[in-house]
């Protein structure tokens, strides 16, 4: 039976953790602090769960340097739940600032309209908006951001849904490159003559294909400070969050499943802008979006952001102990970093991502990275064994597993090869890959 420091685990999530976080983690599940209770047995709303949600968030916030006018919230129901949460929170968002800008536009034109009349001229004006121009804006470079295109569309209906980039277009139907800022074709805003969109939605890193944008993107800087020339962007950073340095003040929504960088399965993380909530922004009255009767809005409560942030995150049961394990392992890059702060977790990414591809180019023959060149994942390491031969494939996966090298078949999807990379796979690991990359190669 192998121990786990003989195991070198690939896998994409759920991913491997630091050892150390896990045995903490075997004895807090049994008795925390010597309190004689476990961490999976303790109230969300106790004192104890209290400080591991504050450490959790200061935590967090040291890492990504998150400015102050966000909101940290953990919530579950995974990067998928979050796939609708942001149409049901961003959707309302977009339908307030309008309804705000009607209600002020008809009370200067006819000051003394009573509230009933204004109402009613309200819904009416903006029905027609929500039906003439309503637009979300989803770039699908890989399969998880077309799953989040086609999650809105089943919610709220595929004629909001602007598809500005399909990536597949570009490279014969699969993905595997990012076409040029210029050919995506975003709602456009004020200053571009349009009206904008409720949001531009992208997936910073596609696990399933090995895409990883490797910057944010130019066309989706903001262009001033008036809404209609706002473009409120959305990124899930799922399988890449805390692994490089973000400007969070670009966005308006950051989210991630806990399962790769950051912990086990069953927490989620978003990052919000405050303003995009109450008090600043109203969340619209229920009766109005039935009215509207935008697909499912509103939705489910626990996806609500507005309630899940006035409730410090638990409004409903937080499981704390999976809470315990992502504030753990966010604790530990905090002390190991130091003022690097994620920075330097960027570096060991951004070596480790090196060593791996510098494998797989130096025998092309042998193995073909998936991805372009210019936007290959430092995360997910996407590759086929000469040109996907399946014998090959087979042997190739036959002899890493003779070495414990685990988790190493690709998205059952796409097929080939796939080495992740994440925080917690020590350069130990990455390079018992690369010494079996060469060695394979070399026949032997
Ligand atoms: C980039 C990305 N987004 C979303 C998801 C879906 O996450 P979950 O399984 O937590 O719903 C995944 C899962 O692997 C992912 O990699």
């Amino acid at each position: 039976m192998p121990s786990r420091q003989e195991v070198s685990y690939f896998g994409a999530g759920p991913a491997p953790l630091p050892t150390s976080v896990v045995e903490a983690g075997a004895k807090a599940f049994v008795n925390y602090n010597d309190s004689g209770l476990g961490l999976g047995e303790i109230s969300h709303r106790s004192p104890t769960a209290n400080k591991i949600l504050a450490d959790a968030k200061a935590n967090l916030s040291t890492l990504l340097d998150i400015p102050d006018n966000y909101e940290i919230l953990f919530m579950q129901g995974g990067g998928s739940g979050e796939f609708s949460a942001v149409v049901q929170n961003l959707v309302p968002v977009w339908i307030e600032r309008r309804r705000r800008r009607a209600e002020a536009e008809i009370l200067k034109a006819n000051p003394g309209t009573e509230k009933d009349q204004l109402n009613e001229l309200v819904y009416q004006r903006l029905q027609k908006e929500v039906d003439e121009e309503l637009k979300l804006d989803y770039l699908i470079t890989g399969s998880w951001s077309l799953k989040a295109s086609q999650e809105a569309a089943k919610l709220v209906g595929s004629k909001y849904v602007n598809v500005a980039l399909d990536a597949r277009k570009a490279n014969d139907g699969k993905f595997g490159k990012i076409p040029t800022e210029e050919t995506w074709s975003l709602t456009p805003t004020k200053r571009e003559g349009g009206k904008g969109s409720a949001f531009v939605y992208f997936c910073d890193n596609e696990t399933v294909d090995g895409v990883e944008f490797q910057s944010f993107p130019k066309s989706l800087e903001a262009q001033g400070q008036d809404e209609e020339d706002e473009r409120l962007v959305v990124a899930d950073m799922s399988s890449n969050f805390i692994s490089r340095k973000v400007d969070v003040s670009k966005y308006a929504v950051i989210f991630g499943g806990a399962q790769k960088n950051i912990g086990v399965t069953g927490i989620t993380l978003a990052i919000v802008r405050k303003d995009l909530l109450p008090p600043h922004t109203a969340t619209p009255p229920p009766t109005l979006l039935h009215r509207l009767n935008i697909g499912g809005l509103p939705g489910p409560v626990v996806l609500d952001y507005a309630t899940i942030a006035k409730n410090n995150s638990l409004y409903n049961t937080l499981p704390i102990f999976n809470l315990w394990i992502a504030g753990q392992v966010m604790a530990d890059l905090v002390s190991e970093f130091g003022a690097q702060k994620v920075s330097g977790q960027e570096a060991v990414a951004n070596k480790k991502a090196q060593l791996i591809y510098g494998a797989l180019d130096k025998y092309p023959a042998v193995y073909q990275v998936v991805p372009d060149k210019s936007i290959r994942s430092r995360m997910n390491i996407c590759f086929r064994v000469s040109g996907g031969d399946d014998a090959k494939e087979k042997e190739f996966i036959a002899g890493a597993e003779k070495r414990l090298l685990q988790g190493l078949k690709g998205h059952r999807s796409v097929g080939g090869m796939r080495a992740s990379n994440y925080n917690a796979v020590p350069l130990e690991n990455v390079q018992k890959l690369v010494q079996y990359l060469e060695d394979f190669a070399n026949g032997q």
